[in-house]
């Protein structure tokens, strides 16, 4: 990346940006807290674009858990929907005076409407629970800039899988955290503007999770969401064919 680079850092403190911030790839990098700059208070991320100035921006801030979006929808629409409407807004305020950051914008999977998988960033966007609802809002709001890159995708972490099954008939591209990182850094610089894939390989859960934790459960989607209560799409899988053809 260009020396003159200023990466602003938004979610920081959260599972990918920790992994952003722990990749060293990124030099001048600024990674404000949420009490620094809080997507809910508008005035607190003009002070931050004021102050930093930055020449890129890197939001992984956003309320990412599924349970929570779908218990207090009200919090979902502050955070993900109002809040990065916030974001958005203060950008083209601050573009008028300085060069237009970049904005890489952190979407999901969970955008897409449960079909047969292998989505590419043109399939139709019909989400089914409160949490892809309110990132597909977000990326509404995003693409009223002009130099953004949403990224629909969904990670793991190899060295901290969370459970103790996987479902052998729910299928994703999810992707190593540090793959997705890696991706991340390249795509800062690239001039492409849009909706991208970043994926992996498409396989069950189980089949993904038993490559790094050998002793996972075989289970399936009925019993997962009777477990959780919560609305399971079988199939999420991308097609990562525009990825490849920007980087490649
Ligand atoms: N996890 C996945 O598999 C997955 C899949 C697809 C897409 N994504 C997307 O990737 C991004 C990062 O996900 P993640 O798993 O790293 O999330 P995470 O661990 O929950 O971290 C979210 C971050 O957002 C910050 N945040 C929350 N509300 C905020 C606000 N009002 N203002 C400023 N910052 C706020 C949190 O700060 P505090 O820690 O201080 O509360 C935290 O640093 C999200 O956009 C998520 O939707 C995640």
């Amino acid at each position: 990346m260009n020396q003159s680079n200023r990466i602003l850092l938004l979610g920081g403190n959260g599972k990918l940006g920790k992994e952003i911030i722990k990749s060293r790839l990124f030099e001048q990098i600024y990674f404000p807290s949420k009490k620094t700059c809080n997507l809910q208070e508008k005035e607190s991320i003009k002070k931050t674009l004021d102050d930093f100035k930055p020449t890129h921006i890197i939001n992984c801030a956003a309320l990412a858990r599924r349970k929570i979006c779908e218990k207090q929808p009200k919090e979902a629409i502050s955070v993900n929907i109002i809040g990065t409407s916030q974001l958005v807004q203060s950008i083209i305020d601050f573009s008028a005076s300085n060069k237009e950051p970049r904005l890489l914008h952190m979407s999901s999977d969970a955008v897409y409407h449960c079909g047969k998988g292998d989505y590419d960033e043109f399939d139709p966007t019909v989400p089914i629970c409160n949490y892809g609802w309110s990132k597909l809002a977000a990326e509404c709001s995003v693409r009223l800039l002009n130099n953004y890159l949403i990224i629909r995708t969904r990670f793991f972490n190899p060295n901290e899988i969370p459970f103790l099954d996987a479902a052998n008939d729910i299928f994703t591209s999810s992707i190593p955290i540090s793959k997705l990182v890696s991706y991340i850094y390249k795509l800062l610089s690239v001039n492409y503007v849009g909706v991208l894939n970043i994926g992996g390989k498409s396989e069950s859960d189980f089949d993904k999770y038993k490559n790094y934790k050998s002793d996972i459960l075989k289970t399936d989607m009925i019993s997962i969401r009777e477990n959780s209560a919560l609305p399971f799409c079988n199939n999420y899988t991308l097609s990562t064919k525009r990825l490849d053809s920007i980087l490649y």
